[in-house]
């Protein structure tokens, strides 16, 4: 099936598709039963993104319930580090854990010959999502792949996990900016054959999560973000002209402007805090806007989240936008408030 039958593909080719097409960052988690369910079959969460048959299971879910425009592979961005042979462990209420890296042998010890083959499992979800979704009836969804970005993925690694600052990263990219390079530049490379491997496999758009782009410097963040975006995207375009790439540079305020106009990229994700009309004033206008909904508001439900979605729709009417939350739905969302959300979204 083409472009021209899937609504998210086409609002990324610059048209003004409305209804917006929508789908939801971590649509597929644990404010869903049936997630959970599968979840607790999985064992370990590296399992469950290394087992075909349960991580296409979690991707369907989603769409089966609510008809979302796209499915996202399931998985993480650690999956990257951890191909390329960085440990990763996910440790029950504390969240990911890996080995700090803070030195040049930190560095030579990532191993991107063995990524091809320690992916096999995620390309083989990717196959199953795509023939689930025209087996299920939804071959007009489109399949988006992703990675984190370099300098994201380069984040968790040197602290060893999540950080409310980064501060071991970014004191690297000032007293030691040749070890932080090195590093992004073999993240820059894996994430290309990554995302490349992706796209053979079945993906039809790939989204970069640059979850911590707003922790940078104007400076550090056209070194850092920027343009190893560029780089990535350049390469991926070269090869794959017709597979748009989504950037999310979250919580990089107004820097998102010259984000979405250097970097090449297809549609660019606001962030909760963005305003959608100054967002709209600094972004190309052939460039599609993705967001960004409060997940907050869809815990909430009811009025208060339908007045926060329709002011982002009457900012987006006229313009090639995805609805989308400004993050990932949280646990503790009430799944009927998703549906609410929906019918509010396909209303516009
Ligand atoms: O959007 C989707 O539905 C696709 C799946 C997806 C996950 N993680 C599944 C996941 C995607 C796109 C991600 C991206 C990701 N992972 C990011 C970038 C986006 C963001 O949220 O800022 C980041 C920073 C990570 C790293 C990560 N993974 C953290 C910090 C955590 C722990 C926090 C938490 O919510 O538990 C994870 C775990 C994770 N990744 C879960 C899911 C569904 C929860 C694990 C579980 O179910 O036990």
């Amino acid at each position: 099936m083409g472009t021209e039958n899937k609504r998210l593909l086409r609002a990324l080719s610059g048209e003004a598709v409305w209804p917006p097409p929508v789908w939801l960052m971590r649509q597929a988690g644990r404010y869903l039963p049936e997630y959970r369910k599968v979840r607790a079959q999985a064992g370990d969460f590296v399992a469950l993104c290394t087992n075909p048959a349960l991580a296409t299971e979690v991707t369907l879910q989603p769409i089966r319930r609510y008809g979302f425009d796209a499915a996202i592979l399931f998985s993480d961005i650690l999956m990257l580090p951890w191909a390329l042979g960085h440990g990763l462990e996910f440790k029950e209420g504390e969240g990911p854990c890996l080995p700090p890296l803070r030195d040049a042998a930190g560095v030579a010890a990532l191993d991107p010959g063995r990524l091809p083959k320690a992916i096999e499992p995620i390309l083989d979800i990717v196959r199953g999502i795509r023939a689930g979704l025209e087996a299920e009836g939804y071959g007009d969804r489109t399949l988006i792949g992703f990675a984190g970005s370099p300098f994201t993925v380069a984040c968790y690694m040197i602290e060893g996990g999540g950080s409310k600052e980064f501060a071991a990263t970014r004191g690297m990219a000032y007293s030691e900016p040749e070890l932080l390079d090195s590093l992004i530049e073999v993240l820059t490379d894996a994430t290309v054959t990554y995302l490349a491997a992706q796209i053979d496999a079945g993906a039809e758009a790939v989204m970069l999560f640059d979850s911590w782009a707003g922790v940078l410097s104007p400076s550090l963040f056209r070194d850092l973000v920027i343009a190893p975006t560029a780089a990535i995207v350049a390469e991926l375009r070269r090869r794959y002209p017709a597979v748009p790439v989504i950037g999310f540079p979250r919580l990089a305020g107004v820097m998102i402007g010259s984000y979405a106009s250097v970097t090449g990229i297809q549609g660019v994700a606001m962030d909760t805090a963005a305003d959608p009309t100054i967002a709209a004033s600094l972004v190309p206008p052939g460039i599609a806007i993705q967001g960004n909904l409060d997940p907050l508001a869809v815990v909430a439900g009811g009025e208060v989240m339908a007045s926060e979605a329709r002011a982002i729709l009457d900012a987006m009417r006229g313009r090639p936008f995805i609805f989308n939350l400004g993050h990932g739905i949280v646990p503790p969302t009430p799944p009927e408030n998703v549906a609410a959300l929906m019918e509010i979204v396909r209303a516009a």
